[in-house]
C-alpha cells in the first residue's frame, strides 16, 4: 500500500509517544482538598469516598507534611462542624479561635511555603445547610454577602493565601475584594467558583461535612447543568469584580465549559474534580471493573487538555505517589 500520511508513525514506541505528548499533569497543577474536624488524633474515613479522611488538626498537619514531601504545594481546607456549632448566620465561621481559623493558622505557621486555600460559603456552618442566609425558605443574596465578608476577612487574618467563594451569590467576588482590601489584605487572592453547577455529584462531599441542605435544593444559586451561556456571564462578572482565578465545577462532565473559559479569559482556569467524580472511579475500581490508577490519570489529563491549568482533586496524593514511583 502506498499511504503518504501514516499517523501511526508517531505512536511507534514509548519514547516517540513521549516526544509528541501534548499534555502532561504535574503535581504543580494540583490542589488537594482536605477535611478538618474538631478533636485529637481523629482520622475518620468518609464512607462514600474511600481513601479520603476527616482529620483533626494534629493529624492534618502530619498529612500535609507527607503531601508536601511528595511535591504537593497547595491545599484547600474544608471544616466539618458539629451540629451544635451551626446557626442561621454561620457565626462560627468568623468566631475568633474557631477550629477552622485555628487550622488555617496552624498550617501556615508550620508550613509557610504551602498555599492555603479556604472555602467561603455558609453551608458547613449553617443550621439550614445552604450556602447563603435563609429567611422564610428563601436564600437571600445581598444579606448573605455581609456574612461572607466577615468569614473571608477572618480567613485572611488567619493566614489564608487564596479565598474560594463557593456560594454562587451575585456580587460576592467584588464584595470580598473590597472587604479584603479595606482590611489590608490586598495580597490575598480570590479563586472564584465561577461556573458552579447544581450537580448531583456533590453528595459524598455533603456526607463528609454533614452539610446537606435541610430543605429544598441549591438550584436558585448553582447553575443549570444544561446551560453554557451563563458561564460566560459569570466569568465576565468575576473578571470585572477582580477574581484572580476562574474555576469550573464539577470538572469531568463540564470540559466544554473549561475550554470555553480558557479560550475567552487570560486568567488561570481551575477545575474542581469533585467528590462524586472521585467516588465513581473508586467504586468501579474497587469492584475490579476498571483500572483505577489509569482512569485517574486519564481523567486528570482530560481536564488539563480541556484547558484547566489547576485541578482541585482528591486524587492529588495518589497521583503524586504514582509519579514518584516512576
Ligand atoms: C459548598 C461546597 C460544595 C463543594 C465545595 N463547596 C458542595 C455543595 O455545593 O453542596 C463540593 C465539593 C465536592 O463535591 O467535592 N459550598
Amino acid at each position: 500500500m502506498h499511504i503518504l500520511r501514516r499517523p501511526r508513525r508517531l505512536r511507534t514506541s514509548a519514547a516517540v509517544r513521549a516526544l509528541v505528548e501534548e499534555t502532561s499533569v504535574s503535581v504543580n497543577d494540583l490542589i488537594l482538598p482536605v477535611f478538618v474536624v474538631e478533636g485529637q488524633n481523629v482520622k475518620r474515613e468518609v464512607a462514600s469516598m474511600p481513601g479520603v479522611y476527616r482529620h483533626s488538626l494534629d493529624n492534618l498537619l502530619d498529612e500535609i507534611g507527607q503531601c508536601q514531601d511528595l511535591g504537593i504545594k497547595a491545599f484547600d481546607l474544608f471544616p466539618g462542624l458539629d451540629e451544635s456549632k451551626k446557626d442561621k448566620y454561620a457565626s462560627e465561621s468568623w468566631r475568633e479561635g474557631s477550629m477552622y481559623l485555628e487550622a488555617i493558622h496552624a498550617v501556615k505557621s508550620k508550613y509557610p511555603d504551602v498555599v492555603v486555600m479556604t472555602d467561603v460559603a455558609m453551608d458547613p456552618y449553617s443550621s439550614d445547610g445552604h450556602d447563603g442566609y435563609v429567611e422564610n425558605g428563601e436564600i437571600l443574596n445581598d444579606e448573605t454577602l455581609e456574612y461572607l465578608g466577615k468569614m473571608g476577612v477572618a480567613q485572611a487574618q488567619a493566614g489564608a493565601d487564596i479565598l474560594g467563594p463557593s456560594d454562587m451569590m451575585d456580587g460576592r467576588v467584588g464584595y470580598l475584594r473590597e472587604k479584603l482590601d479595606d482590611a489590608g489584605f490586598s495580597k490575598v487572592a480570590i479563586m472564584s467558583y465561577t461556573a458552579k453547577y447544581a450537580s448531583a455529584l456533590y453528595s459524598p462531599f455533603r456526607d463528609a461535612l454533614e452539610s446537606a441542605p435541610k430543605f429544598g435544593d441549591k438550584k436558585t444559586y448553582q447553575m443549570n447543568p444544561a446551560n453554557i451561556k451563563e458561564a460566560l456571564i459569570e466569568a465576565e462578572l468575576d473578571y470585572a469584580e477582580g477574581a484572580d482565578y476562574l474555576m469550573v465545577k464539577p470538572a469531568m462532565l463540564y470540559l466544554d465549559i473549561i475550554k470555553m473559559l480558557n479560550d475567552n479569559f487570560a486568567l488561570p482556569i481551575a477545575a474542581y474534580n469533585i467528590s462524586g467524580e472521585y467516588s465513581m472511579i473508586k467504586a468501579a475500581a474497587q469492584k475490579g471493573w476498571i483500572d483505577g490508577d489509569r482512569v485517574m490519570l486519564e481523567t486528570l489529563t482530560s481536564i488539563k487538555r480541556a484547558g484547566a491549568k489547576i485541578i482541585l482533586t482528591y486524587f492529588a496524593k495518589e497521583f503524586a505517589q504514582i509519579q514518584q514511583q516512576r
